[in-house]
């Protein structure tokens, strides 16, 4: 056997329950909102997640993101009018029933969640030509938010809920956390303990909007391209598997 087959038949291959184990976690990942518990996160389980955030890929190993931990009640405070000011906004762009269900529903965990952080891209990591940026310029944007996935993958594996709040001003939040002009703030996190996950995203379970087939968002070729009946009929499978959790 050869080093490289050995390399594959060892580390290289998930064994079956660690392969179920990531899909169980991709699959039962949610944004939290409202079951957040006071209980403080131990700087070991929050380091796990950081060091996962961090392994994230880059385009031209960048790794353009900073983390910062909002831990200050005042800060907080700050951050919430921010959230308040900018749902109000929101919620006159959406018309009658629309607008109804909007400001039913709770987007953020700002005050409840024991960690809030705001994950930054520092779109000047790495000096003005970045291997693999040169033509499309977001990819540093991109990147970073492949590691708030990665955060977010890992916060549900430790049993953390995480909640993205992007209904904020961008500048506001800035300003708040003293940014500099290069430094994008690309995800601010609500993270802790919760009472419980719910099966299904509440956007879902209150009206919002259902999750698409996702055999009818899969072409050959090109966007107008056709679609393969058996890749379809693979896809539909594996939808109804994972809408009940686990895998085709
Ligand atoms: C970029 C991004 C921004 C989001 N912003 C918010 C937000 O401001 N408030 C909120 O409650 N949820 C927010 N979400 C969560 C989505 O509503 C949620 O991912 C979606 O409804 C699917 O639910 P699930 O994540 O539980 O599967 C955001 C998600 C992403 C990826």
């Amino acid at each position: 056997m050869t080093d490289r087959q050995a390399a594959i038949q060892g580390d290289d291959v998930l064994s079956d329950s660690d392969r179920r184990g990531l899909y169980k976690v991709l699959l039962s990942r949610r944004d939290v909102r409202g079951q957040f518990l006071p209980d403080p996160v131990p700087d070991e389980v929050l380091a796990r997640v950081l060091v996962a955030a961090h392994y994230a890929p880059s385009v031209g190993f960048m790794q353009p993101w900073s983390f910062i931990l909002v831990r200050s009640p005042e800060v907080r405070a700050r951050i919430k009018s921010a959230f308040e000011a900018a749902n109000d906004e929101a919620a006159t762009m959406f018309e009658g029933d629309r607008r109804e269900i909007y400001r039913s529903l709770k987007l953020e965990g700002i005050l409840e969640a024991p960690i809030n952080i705001c994950v930054t891209c520092d779109r000047d990591r790495s000096g003005p030509v970045v291997l693999g940026r040169t033509h499309i310029p977001t990819m540093d944007l991109y990147s970073t938010v492949c590691a708030v996935e990665n955060l977010w993958l890992a916060a549900r594996a430790e049993g953390l809920g995480l909640g993205w709040v992007s209904i904020i001003s961008e500048p506001a939040l800035k300003e708040i956390l003293g940014l500099p002009e290069t430094v994008v703030p690309v995800a601010y996190l609500c993270i802790g303990k919760v009472s419980h996950f719910f099966a299904r995203p509440e956007l879902e379970t209150k009206g919002w909007r259902k999750r698409l087939d996702l055999a009818g968002l899969v072409t050959l070729d090109r966007w107008e391209g056709e679609r393969s009946a058996d890749l379809s009929h693979e896809l539909m499978k594996a939808q109804i598997a994972a809408e009940s959790g686990g895998l085709a």
